[in-house]
């Protein structure tokens, strides 16, 4: 007898949509037809789409963040938002801490995680420190665990890598097989620009956004393509904003690079103006990349129907609002420079990309379930996740695709007081997540352990497989 049956539902894969039931065993799917028998227990999914679980591949959940600034998150709330957002695994970072080793700090975040986490979690690393004991020895043997992926900074005091360093990591990724994430924008021009906004008495969150305008991308991605390049190693680079960058990643394709591309909600729905608030209320909205404006907006759309990109995370990176451990910072510190970056989304990632895209037939339901889960899977060696076939885990998102609501605040699971969505309409919203065979959010009810989700060790990927093999 099957643990359970998805019944009545029309399922969607990367290549398929189709009507089948779905027969789990074990947290394992193992049939998917009609007419499947009996089971312990049954969901009706009659006029519901069955599609992937969403993987969130780029998250930040309780990661330290600088003096007295705390993420609005912990692996509790991060990951019971993730489910309600119809996400079954989660990919956060762990930051290196500058003279501790590697593992040490990795210890810390499972000690954070586990038994903590409602859908499951694989951690990326971000490394700070690329001296020979990182690159020597703690990465390879963190990679060889199945840490199998890092993240490399071109920003921020204290992250960023200089040129010298970041062909070390890269080479250092070649020889490993891991997939290099890289975060590209110029920080001395970013230090110069934002010096002379201050002088200016430019200091309003607002100037967030001109002291990161877009040629301080583009010519980061263009920079990190060519270190890449060097060394003949993949890269991805996440969070593109804009069009100039997409045309770097398109351009280094069309030369045959393996170059790969990561874009977020809040390029799609969000703009520079956001950040003109009254008072500080544009701080809701600081990330970086900053928004841009309509015309890269519907750059982005085109990366994600043309295949630009890869992968569409949320970059849920999650500070309260109204804090002075989060967006306001204390000390009479209110330039823009002192906000903490990032935004809440992990929630209504998939709504926005299923309302604006599936919905307003900008992309496929097939390039949907690509870009919120397959992809996601293949780039980073989750080899049992990201797909609806016998023998995959069973990590599946019910959606109803009638279903309209106005994202709010008060809706929502996160441990933030605001979303930068807020008054969003959307149609189209996950009502049931199960995260390997057990529902973990059930008809918009949280039914779930937040011990269930665990962690999972990846395969390398054959993304990162250099082009001279
Ligand atoms: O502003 C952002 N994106 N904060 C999160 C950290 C990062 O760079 O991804
Ligand atoms: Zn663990
Ligand atoms: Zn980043
Ligand atoms: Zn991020």
């Amino acid at each position: 007898m099957l643990d359970l049956i998805i019944k009545g539902g029309t399922v969607a894969t990367a290549a398929d949509t189709f009507r089948a039931d779905v027969g789990v065993r074990d947290g394992t799917i193992v049939a998917l037809g009609l007419d499947l028998g009996a089971a312990a227990e049954v969901i009706d999914a009659s006029n519901k789409l069955v599609l992937p679980g969403g993987i969130d591949s780029h998250v930040h959940i309780a990661q330290p963040s600088g003096e007295g600034i705390v993420m609005a998150d912990d692996f509790e709330s991060a990951t019971r938002s993730a489910a309600f957002g119809g996400n079954t695994a989660v990919m956060p970072f762990v930051l290196q801490e500058r003279g501790t080793p590697l593992r040490t700090t990795l210890a810390a975040y499972h000690a954070k995680a586990d038994g903590q986490s409602y859908v499951d979690v694989s951690f990326h690393l971000i490394v700070s420190e690329p001296n020979a004991q990182t690159l020597g020895q703690d990465l390879p043997a963190l990679i060889e665990d199945g840490y199998t992926s890092f993240k490399v900074f071109m920003t921020y005091e204290g992250l960023a890598l200089n040129d010298r360093e970041m062909l070390e990591v890269m080479a250092t990724a070649r020889e490993t097989g891991a997939l290099v994430m890289v975060h590209a924008e110029n920080n001395d021009a970013i230090r110069f620009l934002a010096d002379r906004l201050e002088r200016a008495g430019k200091t309003a969150p607002f100037f967030h956004g001109p002291s990161r305008p877009i040629p301080v991308e583009r010519e980061a991605t263009h920079r990190a393509i060519s270190l890449a390049e060097l060394v003949d190693v993949p890269v991805l680079i996440v969070h593109v904003s804009n069009r100039e960058a997409m045309e770097e990643i398109s351009r280094a394709r069309r030369r045959g690079l393996k170059v790969y591309g990561e874009t977020c909600p809040q390029y799609l729905v969000l703009t520079e103006k956001d950040m003109d608030g009254l008072n500080m209320e544009g701080a809701k909205y600081v990330c970086s990349p900053p928004p841009r404006d309509a015309a890269h907006q519907q750059a982005c759309w085109e990366g994600l129907q043309q295949g630009v990109f890869d992968v569409f995370s949320s970059d849920h990176c999650p500070f309260r609002y109204d804090d002075p451990a989060g967006k306001l910072n204390p000390k009479g510190r209110t330039s823009f420079r002192w906000v903490p970056n990032g935004i809440p989304g992990v929630e209504t990632r998939l709504p926005i990309l299923f309302s604006e895209g599936v919905g307003k037939r900008r992309i496929t339901l097939q390039q949907f379930v690509a870009l919120s889960a397959t992809n996601h899977a293949r780039m980073y060696g989750l080899t049992t996740k990201g797909s609806i076939a016998i023998g995959m885990d069973a990590d599946i998102a019910i959606w109803d695709p009638e279903r309209e609501v106005t994202i709010r605040q008060s809706g929502l699971h996160h441990g933030s007081d605001y979303t930068p969505y807020e008054g969003i309409s959307v149609k189209g919203w996950p009502v049931t997540t199960i995260v390997r065979g057990r529902p973990v959010v059930r008809d918009g009810e949280l039914v779930g352990a937040k011990a269930h989700g665990r962690h999972v060790a990846r395969a390398r990927s054959a993304y990162a497989t250099p082009r001279g093999g």
